[in-house]
């Protein structure tokens, strides 16, 4: 078991209101990745599920027993809320060597050594940092720190653990190396996870589910995929994707059973089925278009049927992949073509996008009010 509820939490520094009304379950065998940018919230949140920093509202359960209860005063200490935890910055025992510090929890469980020396080599192998092993913390690099953390807290094979940000100190290749490790633990063990960080590509590719967050408020918690094909609103939009989406403004009006947009993409048609929480007038409405790189289809010589004209403004070649920033009327788009692409600055051409995958936020409220459809 492993499940975690948040309900009404709020958490004020002084006057500095950091969480707000916080509302998020976390389901047994989950991996739930608390994102957003640099102040929002994420350590905080992890601190009050830890134990370590008490909500001034709100109440936690753990497995249905409630750690926290704010309105009666109640926190459970962290020792008894049965969490594991690794920190932004990871406190090794100095006097330890790596070996002793991994393998201290089991220790103290009073496992047979056998055992004992078996689990910490594969928690040191598993965060290649087996050859480290009699070394001590300060004669290892930040990141080598990190990994030692990562491995003592893995160890013990825990219900429960909280991550935040444990691999901002690698380097690229290693980060992925260990992210696809987490990733594998995670599947074997059926460890519940919470995951903090503000990288937005560690979120999509180890979660079961991303929790966004923006000044301590939630704004979305969906699975990768829904985050990425159907964001909440502009700002998760914005944030979630690399590179970014294109956000074209335009005037959208109902016609019956569809609704036309115009923008500097010309006149596209989609089906008002596909909207969501709307008050339908007559009038004509400002709204967003959210169109992702890869979406857009570019032709080099004039197709038969083709939603707008544009220039290349540049072409940006990456080996497995091409960036292509474009013209079109007075927006600029960038679209993302697999492989090498040939593309000429100030050359014409030919745009198409299925309306399908596009999203429409409305502008005022900056909420999604489309969402893309595969079919
Ligand atoms: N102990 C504290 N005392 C006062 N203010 C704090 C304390 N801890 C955090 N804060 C404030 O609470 C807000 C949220 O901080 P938090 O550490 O949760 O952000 P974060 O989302 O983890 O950011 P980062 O990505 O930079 O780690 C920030 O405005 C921060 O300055
Ligand atoms: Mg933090």
């Amino acid at each position: 078991m492993g499940r975690i509820e948040l309900r009404g939490i709020n958490k004020f520094f002084g006057k500095n209101h950091v969480l707000r009304d916080l509302d998020l379950t976390i389901d047994d065998g989950e991996f739930m990745t608390l994102l957003g940018p640099s102040g929002c919230g994420k350590t905080t949140t992890l601190r009050v599920v830890a134990g370590l920093e008490k909500p001034q509202s709100g109440t936690i359960r753990v497995d249905g027993k409630e750690v926290v209860n704010a309105a009666e005063y109640y926190f459970a200490p962290p020792s008894k809320r049965n969490l594991n935890l690794v920190f932004q910055s990871y406190a090794l025992w100095p006097h330890m060597t790596v070996f002793k510090n991994v393998a201290f929890g089991l220790t103290v469980k009073k496992l047979p050594s056998s055992e004992v020396k078996r689990r910490v080599a594969q928690a040191l192998e598993r965060m290649q940092i087996a050859s480290f092993s009699e070394r001590y913390p300060s004669e290892l690099s930040g990141g080598q720190q990190q990994r030692v953390a990562i491995a003592r807290a893995i160890v013990s094979e825990p219900k429960l653990l909280l991550l935040d940000e444990p691999l901002s100190n690698l380097d690229a290749k290693l980060r992925i190396d260990m992210r696809s490790e987490l990733k594998r633990l995670h599947q074997e063990l059926g460890t519940t996870v919470i995951y903090v960080t503000h990288d937005q590509v560690e979120a999509l590719t180890m979660s079961t589910k991303i929790a966004i967050f923006f000044d301590g408020r939630l704004a979305q918690v969906a699975p990768p995929m829904e985050v990425y094909n159907n964001p909440a609103d502009l700002r998760v939009a914005d944030f979630i994707g690399n590179p970014r989406i294109n956000l074209i403004p335009g005037r959208a009006k109902r016609d019956g059973d569809t609704v036309r947009v115009r923008s500097d993409l010309g006149a596209l048609t989609f089906q008002v089925k596909n909207f969501i929480d709307m008050n339908w007038t007559d009038e004509e409405f400002d709204c967003t278009l959210g169109i992702r790189p890869e979406q857009i289809a570019i032709a080099q010589t004039e197709p038969s049927a083709y939603l707008t004209a544009g220039k290349v403004y540049s072409s940006m070649p990456a080996g497995s992949e091409t960036l292509i920033q474009i013209q079109a009327g007075t927006s600029n788009l960038l679209a993302k073509e697999i492989g090498i692409s040939p593309y000429e600055t100030e050359q014409t051409i030919y745009l198409n996008i299925d309306p399908r995958k596009i999203n429409l936020f409305d502008t005022v409220s900056k909420k999604l009010i489309k969402k893309s459809v595969n079919k």
